[in-house]
């Protein structure tokens, strides 16, 4: 181990041609396992594997290797992006392109195993083939780049996710990695640096879109005598996985955007701020650190350069506001975590009063990219203003779900109809959520606009950090406001009124409008109407007023709705109906005696006590009673219970 890592140090991370020679190219090869001589068996092991039971995969294909007394080898690798596949296993022979198969929980393995190795395959579980390298095709099967949910994307982020066991930094450095870090401490100016990450045009990731590179110089130039980089990975919007996946399938990669960033601002002390949760995450993190820091990569004077870094991790378990910059900055000082007023930017007065840079992880992923490819490079994807891809958590219900990477300038409608694959069969498409919580719902006369900064916001939609929520018909638009108002209710740091009472203000009339009032009659529609107009007053305060970006965005769910959706919110205010049936302050149940057997499951599960009758007897609701929650519904066998 000790002669591969002087190998990787000397002709590798060290070696001042772009070309290495042909044996160290031979060596390299081997250790991105290229040419495998003997099968190797690539098992998925992010979080969402996990979920789907691929550790059990992993003990079944080492007990199968163990009996059979097989020589291959078997490499856990990070998230490959399709959700569904999960458990994903991945098979190469050697001289043969790899295989792919989907859903390989723990009782599928020995079958599989037997399958592949006696040439044949189980076409049930089969993804698909990947191999460019001149590898014998498998007849017949499709390639996986040429399936829908990869052929529309564009992995440059997220390109070594799931090709490489993370916990490797040889294979990583193999894949050219830490190449770029040392070549800019050694050779670049800071500000060369921040020039070239400038000239890309990169722009934050977080949803803000400010240029990286003016973010950086802005650090660089406050004089100081002391500079803090961050990388925020607090990521804690409900439904947000995209920066967890890239911490679990490529940690060095971060690291290395980490340490060029903070190279380029002057500063030698670098904190990855996460949430508490996000175990496995974290072990991968520290493991890679722990990595880099043995092949001599942090520490004093790097590589004869001159240049000192350390790297820390804090883990808070804050809350979401806590991603807020200046909140984390209050966190990290252990102060509480509340937002403060902006300026002085962090840039000029960040933690302990010093320049501080805050990037998404997102944004510090590209950075290796950029300096080893070029600005120019980066400036081929994408649109002029947003170049460079976007990644997203798609989630909701699209057939397809998992993190996906497309080029700016790709049409929403792209993600949703072929990486997504559409909605799930018997239902429509209502809406795409853009954002996170306080991002902006799309309807369907929006799905042709471009992910594009300038363009999302034109039409008032922000790009949000990642989410990408797929809404169908079955959804009720205005308990979906409710919900996410009552998060950010939650969340809300209470330190500035427009915020805190904003937020509490507009879930108060948003739940009037789904609840069922005592005696209809008495002029609650007026109130309820009353409100829902307050509502555009009080969003538009929150926006110009709060302190952070929390109370300013809060509002966007309820205002896209609104426009989008103002049909539905009607309904619920004078017709009292929701036509997903999804408010159950709304609905209205009854028995229809043509079908009730009598059986007694509703009245026995009901938790109100609202069902009598007798037995084998047509059962009855009590409509005063009923609390609408569909139990009764949900359990009937006989389809005799009616929803109105
Ligand atoms: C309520 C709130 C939560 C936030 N949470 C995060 C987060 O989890 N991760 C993140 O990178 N940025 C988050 N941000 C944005 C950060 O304040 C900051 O702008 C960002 O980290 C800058 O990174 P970028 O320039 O690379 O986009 C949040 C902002 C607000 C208002």
């Amino acid at each position: 181990m000790e002669d591969l890592k002087t190998f990787l140090i000397e002709k590798v991370l060290l070696s001042e041609s772009d070309t290495l020679s042909p044996a160290t190219e031979k060596k390299l090869q081997q250790l991105r396992q290229e040419k495998p001589d003997n099968p190797v068996i690539f098992v998925s092991s992010g979080t969402s594997s996990i979920i789907s039971g691929s550790e059990k995969t992993c003990s079944s294909v080492e007990s199968y290797l163990k009996e059979n007394n097989l020589s291959a080898r078997m490499i856990h690798v990070g998230c490959t992006g399709p959700a569904n596949f999960e458990p994903l296993v991945c098979i190469q022979l050697p001289g043969k392109n790899k295989l792919y198969f989907r859903n390989i929980t723990e009782e599928k393995v020995e079958p599989l195993l037997n399958g592949v190795f006696h040439n044949d395959i189980n076409e049930e579980d089969l993804a698909g083939q990947t191999g460019t390298l001149g590898f014998e095709l498998w007849p017949g099967i499709p390639f996986m780049d040429e399936h829908p949910f990869f052929a529309n994307q564009k992995r440059v982020v997220l390109g070594n996710c799931g090709c490489y066991d993370p916990e490797s930094i040889e294979e990583y450095i193999a894949r050219g990695g830490y190449r770029a870090y040392i070549k800019a401490i050694r050779h670049y100016t800071f500000e060369e640096v921040c020039d070239i990450i400038e000239k890309s045009g990169l722009r934050g990731r977080s949803g803000g879109g400010y240029l990286t590179g003016l973010k950086w110089k802005h650090a660089l130039n406050t004089a100081s005598n002391a500079r803090y980089l961050i990388c925020n990975a607090k990521e804690s919007d409900p439904g947000a996985f995209t920066d967890r996946t890239i911490l679990e399938s490529d940690p060095h990669r971060l690291i290395e955007g980490i340490a060029i960033a903070s190279y380029a601002i002057g500063s030698s002390n670098a904190i990855i701020f996460m949430r508490s949760g996000s175990e496995h995450a974290l072990n991968r993190l520290q493991q890679a650190i722990a990595r880099a820091r043995e092949y001599g990569l942090f520490g004093h004077n790097i590589f004869s350069s001159g240049y000192n870094l350390d790297i820390t991790i804090r883990k808070e378990p804050g809350a979401f506001v806590c991603g807020e910059e200046t909140a984390l900055i209050n966190t990290l000082e252990g102060k509480r975590g509340m937002p403060q007023l902006k300026p002085p930017y962090p840039t000029t007065s960040g933690l302990f009063g010093k320049p501080t840079v805050i990037n998404n992880v997102e944004t510090l992923m590209n950075v290796p990219l950029i300096m080893q490819n070029g600005p120019e490079w980066f400036r081929t994807m994408g649109t002029e203003n947003s170049p460079g891809t976007k990644v997203f958590a798609v989630t909701g219900k699209g057939r397809m779900s998992g993190v996906v990477e497309v080029e700016m300038g790709t049409k929403i409608r792209t993600i949703l109809d072929d990486i997504a694959d559409g909605i799930k069969e018997g239902r429509e498409f209502k809406a795409i959520q853009l954002g996170g919580a306080s991002g902006s719902f799309i309807a369907g006369e929006n799905l042709d606009l471009a992910i594009d900064y300038e363009v999302l916001k034109e039409n008032g939609i922000g790009m949000g950090a990642g989410g990408f929520v797929i809404i169908d018909d079955n959804t009720c638009m205005v308990d979906l406001v409710r919900y996410y108002m009552e998060f950010l209710r939650n969340e809300s740091c209470g330190k500035c009124i427009p915020c805190r009472e904003g937020t509490g203000r507009m879930l108060e009339i948003l739940e009037s409008v789904i609840r069922k009032p005592l005696d209809e009659e008495s002029g609650t529609t007026l109130e309820r109407f009353k409100g829902v107009m307050q509502l555009e007053t009080i969003a538009k305060v929150m926006k110009d007023t709060s302190l952070c970006g929390l109370g300013q965005t809060a509002p966007n769910p309820f205002m896209s709705a609104l426009q989008n959706f103002r049909d539905e919110f009607e309904e619920h205010i004078f017709d009292r109906k929701c036509r997903a049936n999804i408010c159950r302050g709304l609905r209205s149940f009854s028995v229809d005696i043509d079908k009730c057997t009598g059986c007694t499951a509703c009245a026995a599960k009901c938790p109100v006590n609202a069902i009598y009758g007798t037995r084998l007897q047509p059962y009855f609701i009590v409509a005063d009673k009923c609390i609408g929650c569909g139990i009764c519904f949900d359990i009937c066998k006989f389809s005799a219970i009616i929803v109105k």
